[in-house]
């Protein structure tokens, strides 16, 4: 199916989900973009990305430790307001934090895992004062939570390591403990990496599962590198729940062949939103060809984060 006759409007079908309204099916994935997401520049460019058409923005992995140290719910309010005039709803994925966590699950005390528990429902309470719409822990691409659920990674003896139903504890309590947060006001998403060290598609299905279970509304299944682009959400949808597929997903005929063949329900778009704010409008207005393209030259996204600078593109002017 060529561009020119594809028919788009699956991209732009609005989604319904816990009493929320995603005005369409393109969500702008989390993007650690290095301005302060309490400063102009920040907010202005959460807020670029939500006048460009999204449906959902999830603010980049935010160490779940700076909240109400670093900034408070209040100091927070400017970017979901900006991003709501907009028009989109605004998620922000929570990161286990690098202070005193330690990144390897067997150096973790019983203790350290409370206090990352309790950590998650404040940030969580936080995001709920601030006016988010949904939280995201970050279970995703060899982090820390993800590391747990690694039975590589994850040597401890304990109830936290071992058997799967050990490996998933964590994941469990954390989303247990942010679930009444978000109550009927905020979405609970978990991003997840569907094959990882150790583990692969069954077992990460039994985690989605026990996930859906204790509440989470959307599952965000990302693979943890471009080796293994492509969309890897199909088997995740069968929870009930909106999936969420990503990775080089820019050209509307990947991201239509994953909503038309419902591999997924939503599709994150991530550097092709950095190379252009506006793919989600230039498509609803038939101007796919002026879409400014991601090269995948990875220079100043993943490039500009290696160097602890602002992330801009090298093909789109006004980032
Ligand atoms: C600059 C940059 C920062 C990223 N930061 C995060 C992050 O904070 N959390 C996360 O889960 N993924 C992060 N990712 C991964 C993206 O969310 C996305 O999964 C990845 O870019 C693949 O999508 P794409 O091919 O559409 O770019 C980042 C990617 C880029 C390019
Ligand atoms: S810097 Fe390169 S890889 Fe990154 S978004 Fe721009 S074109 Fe894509």
């Amino acid at each position: 199916m060529s561009a020119e006759t594809a028919d788009l409007s699956p991209l732009f079908q609005p989604l319904f989900v816990h009493g929320k309204t995603l005005r369409n099916r393109i969500v702008m994935p989390p993007m650690v973009q290095l301005r302060p997401l309490t400063s102009p520049e920040g907010v202005a460019w959460y807020a670029r990305h939500a006048q460009g058409g999204v449906g959902l923005v999830i603010v980049e992995a935010t160490g779940v430790d700076r909240f109400g140290e670093e900034f408070t719910a209040a100091d927070l309010e400017p970017l979901v307001s900006a991003v709501h005039e907009h028009g989109a709803l605004i998620a922000i994925q929570l990161f286990p934090g690098t202070r005193g966590q330690g990144f390897a699950p067997a150096a973790m005390s019983t203790d350290d895992i409370d206090t990352l528990v309790t950590r998650y429902r404040r940030a969580a309470e936080q995001c709920a004062e601030a006016g988010f719409d949904g939280v995201e822990p970050h279970g995703a691409h060899g982090y820390l939570l993800n590391r747990f659920f690694s039975p590589i990674q994850n040597t401890r003896s304990d109830a936290y390591g071992g058997s799967l139903e050990n490996r998933m504890r964590l994941a469990l309590r954390i989303v247990a403990a942010v679930r009444p947060i978000c109550a009927d006001t905020m979405l609970l998403l978990y991003r997840h990496t569907p094959v990882g060290e150790g583990y692969g598609i069954d077992e990460s299905l039994v985690l989605t599962e026990a996930l859906v279970n204790a509440g989470v509304d959307i599952l965000d299944i990302s693979p943890a590198s471009v080796e293994q682009a492509g969309d890897r959400a199909a088997p995740f949808t069968r929870f009930g729940v909106p999936v969420v597929a990503v990775n080089e997903l820019d050209e509307s005929s990947r991201a239509l062949e994953v909503l038309n063949k419902h591999r997924a329900d939503l599709v994150a778009i991530g550097r092709g939103l950095i190379a252009d704010p506006d793919w989600p409008i230039k498509m609803l207005k038939g101007q796919e060809d002026a879409i400014v393209r991601c090269i995948r030259c990875d220079v100043k996204c993943f490039g500009n984060l290696r160097k602890g600078i602002p992330i801009e593109c090298t093909q789109w002017e006004d980032a």
